[in-house]
């Protein structure tokens, strides 16, 4: 059996210029991890032409999810970003990815370290019971440049609390915590120095991180995980190792974007 599948747009939202969200039927053979990424794609020129994306939606959810930029001369998003409901997609049936939460030792605290498309595994994350199960509080921080990239913002302030399953507990457990590093917002600056100079944590009135009880996932641009990733390093946090099955306090993915 190939592993590329064929499953058709539901439909496409445009957050911006160069950001949109799309969702897919689901195979219901798929099976997947929530904060996993698949290969998906189009056929270019009679060929496959597929990239890694993180599923954005819950594995309990009938559709899948995804979010993307758009890349003007880009192989595959130049094309991606015409999709329109009805359309087919190729979609691997291999899930796969190191941002699980099977690879945490417990904690109380999980925080979740995002810039730009890395929102997209987190926002599986925050759909999955056992993350709420396991975790007192998720601190979800997104960082983009510009207030418009802070895409569903408005569904994480509103729409989650609101919520049918999930509300109570995004209400009682989920802190978000967007942040706008080029132009003026109410959280403005980089991840990286909101959490060295304590204010992200006098503005979510938390204690500051702790190896002891905070457990951390970050999903970022190759520069940004390397400094996160230094900054956990530092603070004497150790990062989880998929194969060899070492549980750890932290695991990195990169957001895969530049397609
Ligand atoms: P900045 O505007 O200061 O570069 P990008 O689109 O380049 O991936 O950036 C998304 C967000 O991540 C931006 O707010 C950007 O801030 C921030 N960022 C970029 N590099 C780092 C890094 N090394 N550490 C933390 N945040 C970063």
């Amino acid at each position: 059996m190939s592993t590329l599948g064929t499953e058709k747009i539901l439909s496409v939202h445009h957050w911006n210029d160069s950001l949109f969200s799309f969702r897919t039927t689901r195979d219901p053979g798929l099976r997947f991890i929530n904060g996993q990424f698949v290969m998906i794609g189009l056929e270019v020129n009679g060929r496959p032409l597929t990239r890694a994306y993180s599923i954005a939606s819950a594995n309990h959810e009938e559709h899948l999810e995804f979010f993307s930029i758009k890349v003007p001369d880009g192989p595959l998003t130049s094309r991606l970003q015409h999709l329109q409901p009805g359309d087919p997609i190729i979609v691997s049936r291999k899930p796969t990815g190191t941002l699980v939460l099977h690879d945490l030792k417990p904690g109380k605290r999980l925080f979740l370290f995002a810039t730009g498309t890395g929102l997209a595994p987190f926002m599986s994350l925050i759909h999955d019971p056992e993350v709420y199960e396991k975790f007192e509080k998720i601190v979800l921080i997104h960082g983009v440049r510009w207030t418009n990239e802070l895409a569903y913002h408005d569904y994480i302030t509103q729409d989650l609390a609101e919520h049918e399953y999930f509300g109570d507990l995004a209400r009682e457990q989920l802190v978000y915590y967007p942040t706008v590093t080029r132009e003026s917002f109410r959280n403005e600056g980089r991840l990286t120095d909101l959490i060295e100079s304590g204010k992200l944590f006098a503005d979510i009135g938390q204690e500051p991180l702790d190896p002891a009880t905070d457990r951390a996932m970050i999903c970022g641009s190759p520069a940004m995980l390397a400094d996160t990733a230094a900054m956990l390093d530092a603070k004497g946090f150790k990062v989880g190792h998929h194969h060899t099955g070492v549980l750890g306090d932290y695991v990195i993915e990169r957001a895969f974007v530049e397609k």
